[in-house]
């Protein structure tokens, strides 16, 4: 079709995990786990559904573009209103990035295999985007650095990573850092970060504010509210006034943004949910390995599962979905051979690891 570009032609769609229903319908199931999408098994705060159901009367108004969650991020993150963004989901930030900053003739740089969510949204504006492979499934921060060029634009790092959930550390950062040129932009993409916060070596990017540096963090993830799509992001204030002058102006929705501002102010239902997870990356990590897999240690809510083959990787999903468990394959981000688990309740961890056994025996 000749109205529509060879990048975009050729643009795989991102497939987000399989839905519940869906499996339900398609395998006869009436129960079915889901543990593809990294979501908080818990799911949100009370206090966030409290917040969304009043905000219901209100939806004959237009939203107010975020701002009042951005006054209650900027006020928990002691930092200015100017400072914040909020958007449909980190991704909707992740799109204001690519349309606003890159140009004709910039190219993008990141890790092999980076979120698929990143893959997709760069190669639609149809610039290079240059990759450099993990190593032992960390970024090679080195590496990208060495790689940069005169084009290079943006440098895109998820800490901690999807799919492999490893981190770089703050020398990690700080030294990698030193060597990217002011113009270059480095978007941080914390999506996963409140999991691993308190780790001591993880550089917690609002620690420091350098001017070429945009964290992007979300509600999807441990505020369970993925379902709302809300996402954030901190920056110079120049740089997201920019951001402001691209972004859809009625972003995220007014249930939306109640939600998110009443998850905020439940520290105690994201400690639980941390200490849910904690056990449960513990749990499944050992357990996983003693059906003598390999799985890669996770500082996040999920883990990456290395098999031999991507024949391996399908049966694995494909058995495991008629039993009523859907992980996620990996064959999208560029690592076919590779699986991804999302860390559960304590209940759906063992019954996880009980199918998966099942399967395993049978492979
Ligand atoms: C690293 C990373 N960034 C961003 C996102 C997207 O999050 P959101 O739901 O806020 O768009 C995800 C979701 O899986 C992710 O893993």
């Amino acid at each position: 079709m000749t109205l529509v570009p060879p990048y975009i032609a050729s643009l795989e769609p991102y497939k987000p995990g399989k839905p519940i229903e869906e499996v339900k319908k398609e395998f006869g199931l009436r129960d079915v786990l889901k543990l593809a999408s990294n979501e908080n098994p818990l799911g949100p705060s009370p206090i966030a559904l409290e917040e969304l159901k009043k905000s219901i009367n209100d939806i004959h108004y237009y939203p107010n573009g975020g701002y009042d969650l951005r006054v209650a991020l900027a006020e928990k993150f002691n930092c200015k209103v100017e400072n914040v963004i909020v958007g449909n989901g980190s991704d909707g930030i992740l799109s204001y990035i690519i349309r606003t900053f890159l140009c004709e003739g910039d190219e993008i740089l990141t890790t092999e295999a980076a979120f698929i969510g990143f893959q997709v949204l760069a190669k639609s504006r149809g610039v290079p985007y240059k990759t450099v492979p993990y190593n032992n499934w960390r970024y090679n921060l080195p590496e990208i650095a060495k790689r940069i060029n005169e084009k290079t634009k943006i440098i895109y790092l998820a800490n901690p990573n999807n799919p492999t959930g490893t981190i770089f550390t703050k020398s990690e950062f700080e030294s990698f850092y030193q060597k990217v040129p002011k113009e270059v932009l480095i978007i941080l993409d914390e999506a996963y970060f409140e999991y691993t916060c308190t780790d001591p070596s993880y550089p917690d990017s609002l620690s420091y504010r350098y001017d070429n540096v945009i964290t992007l963090r979300t509600f999807s993830k441990i505020y369970g509210l993925a379902g709302l799509r809300v996402g954030y992001g901190f920056a110079h204030e120049e740089l997201i006034g920019n951001l402001l002058k691209v972004k859809l102006p009625f972003d995220p929705s007014t249930p939306a943004q109640s939600a998110a501002i009443g998850a905020l102010r439940d520290k105690d239902w994201i400690k639980h949910s941390k200490e849910v997870n904690e056990e449960g990356l513990l749990f499944n990590e050992n357990a996983i390995k003693s059906l003598g897999l390999k799985v890669v240690p996770s500082k996040a809510n999920f883990h990456m599962v290395v098999m031999k083959t991507e024949e391996e990787v399908n049966k694995i999903f494909i058995e495991l979905l008629k039993k009523g468990v859907i992980v996620r394959p990996l064959k999208s981000f560029g690592l076919p051979h590779c699986l991804r688990i999302t860390v559960g309740t304590k209940e759906q961890n063992e019954i996880m690891i009980d199918k998966l056994k099942e399967v395993i025996k049978n492979l």
